[in-house]
């Protein structure tokens, strides 16, 4: 049992160091995940690269500045429920001079922990599964635009459904690319990509009791999972 003063230092912690990560529009993630998202990346500069997000953010300014800094040939679709934070996030696209490369889009929708009976994770079956029409067209959108992706990243909403979308609008040398992959709630489906790896990705804060990961998927994209190596592979 973790003692309150510390579980109250770590929280402070955690806060204070997502605080500074978004003042200099760093993605909220570890320093590790930063360098294997990079990594992929680069994988993928000798083509015109296309890639979906679930949640916008400073993800998708920082790594489309990183590609931009690479003279990559790219196009960054990204699509959030959050009305202010999608008007936030187009800002400092538009600040960055990204526009010609970045599309965002807004399914509004509540998130689940603003919803009536939120508390328990992970949520009873079925109460918090997509029901509204923007629910299902933020899943789906990938889907609508009718068009393959090289790089799908999901990091916000729905994870489990994203990853049967994901499945289904992946290019064949394609990569998905989960963050938070640690909590296991997160995990159905996943074994339908027939290359996949959890990978421990450092800790948020202190004497953190188990470690960030995130997963990598594709279908058969195993130059991924080489140069990926040199990451700690979860077990
Ligand atoms: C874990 S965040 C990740 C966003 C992005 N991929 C990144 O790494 O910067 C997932 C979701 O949290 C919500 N979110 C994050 N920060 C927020 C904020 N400051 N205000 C409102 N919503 C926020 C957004 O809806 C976003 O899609």
């Amino acid at each position: 049992m973790q003692s309150i003063f510390l579980s109250k230092f770590q929280a402070v912690y955690f806060k204070l160091s997502m605080f500074t990560k978004s003042l200099r529009n760093i993605p909220a993630q570890t320093s590790k995940e930063i360098n294997m998202f990079k990594i992929i990346l680069d994988q993928y500069l000798d083509r015109p690269i296309k890639i979906f997000e679930w949640g916008s953010g400073c993800s998708t300014i920082y790594y489309s500045k990183y590609l931009k800094s690479k003279n990559a040939n790219f196009q960054w679709h990204a699509v959030d429920n959050n009305k202010p934070w999608y008007e936030k996030v187009l800002t400092d696209i538009k600040k960055e001079n990204l526009i010609s490369h970045i599309h965002l889009y807004l399914k509004e929708f509540l998130p689940f922990w603003q919803k009536p009976g939120w508390g328990q994770i992970p949520p009873p079956c079925a109460v918090f599964s997509p029901k509204e029409d923007n629910e299902w067209a933020y899943i789906r959108l990938p889907q609508e635009m009718n068009q393959k992706f090289d790089i799908i990243i999901i990091d916000a909403r729905f994870r489990r459904h994203c990853v049967q979308i994901a499945k289904q609008v992946l290019a064949p040398g394609g990569v998905v690319i989960m963050h938070d992959a640690h909590k296991p709630h997160y995990h159905q489906g996943l074994e339908g990509f027939p290359l996949r790896s959890f990978y421990d990705t450092g800790s948020w804060y202190p004497f953190q009791e188990r470690p960030n990961q995130v997963w990598v998927g594709s279908m058969k994209n195993q130059i991924i999972f080489d140069v990926l190596k040199s990451f700690e592979k979860a077990v």
